[in-house]
């Protein structure tokens, strides 16, 4: 009976993917090569990076060591799923003081570069917003955002966003890494790489 049970269940499954022909779920293999379901409550990589003003450089050519707000800290916290294309995000920032400020659409990124170099934002996030009494203090950003992606900076007339996927992050997470930029501090106000 078990089995008929089993069986039963994949005929189901087969029948819904073949009506479904843009699914968004389905199966895939993890690190481990074990088969698994995903689906948008899934993730098929986490990073927990923890950015400090220390590992900030500027975009000059070479990159040059300038240290963001001392004292600040950013937890940015993300889960992608790189078969859906979408990485979510938690993101905390802080004793960030002042306004955000970046030539992209906003000033929190995922950047392509490897520790110690700079290099285009790749993704956008929304700003970590007040989330205390104290303003200046503790700010936060929570969310998922899916491809296609774009940032608003120009290289060579393309959006820096455009073609990126964050399948790519996972293939090679030490060569992103994940920022904010403010008024005062428009390098980076803090930085943390992905690996
Ligand atoms: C970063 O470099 C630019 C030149 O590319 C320069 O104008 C700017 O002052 C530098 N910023 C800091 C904080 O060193
Ligand atoms: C985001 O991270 C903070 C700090 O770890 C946590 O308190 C909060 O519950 C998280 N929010 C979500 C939606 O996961």
């Amino acid at each position: 009976m078990k089995s008929f049970a089993v069986a039963s269940t994949i005929v189901a499954i087969s029948a819904l993917a073949v009506a479904n022909p843009t699914p968004d779920w389905g199966y895939g293999w993890k690190g481990d090569k074990k088969p698994y379901l995903w689906s948008p409550f899934e993730f098929t990589s986490t990073f927990h990076v923890v950015a400090t003003p220390e590992q900030v450089f500027n975009n000059t050519v070479p990159a040059t060591y300038t240290p963001g707000e001392p004292g600040a800290v950013g937890y940015f916290n993300y889960g992608i799923n790189s078969y859906l294309d979408t990485i979510c995000y938690n993101i905390t920032l802080l004793g960030v003081t002042g306004d955000y400020r970046s030539g992209a659409r906003t000033a929190t990124h995922i950047h392509q570069a490897k520790r110690g170099l700079t290099g285009p934002p790749r993704i956008a996030f929304p700003n970590p917003g007040p989330v205390s009494d104290d303003k200046k203090v503790i700010r936060r950003s929570v969310g998922c955002l899916t491809g296609p992606f774009t940032t608003g900076v120009l290289a060579n007339g393309v959006d820096t966003g455009v073609g990126f996927k964050v399948a790519q992050i996972e293939a090679d997470p030490a060569s992103f890494f994940t920022d904010s930029h403010t008024v005062k501090y428009v390098p980076g106000v803090v930085r943390g790489q992905l690996a």
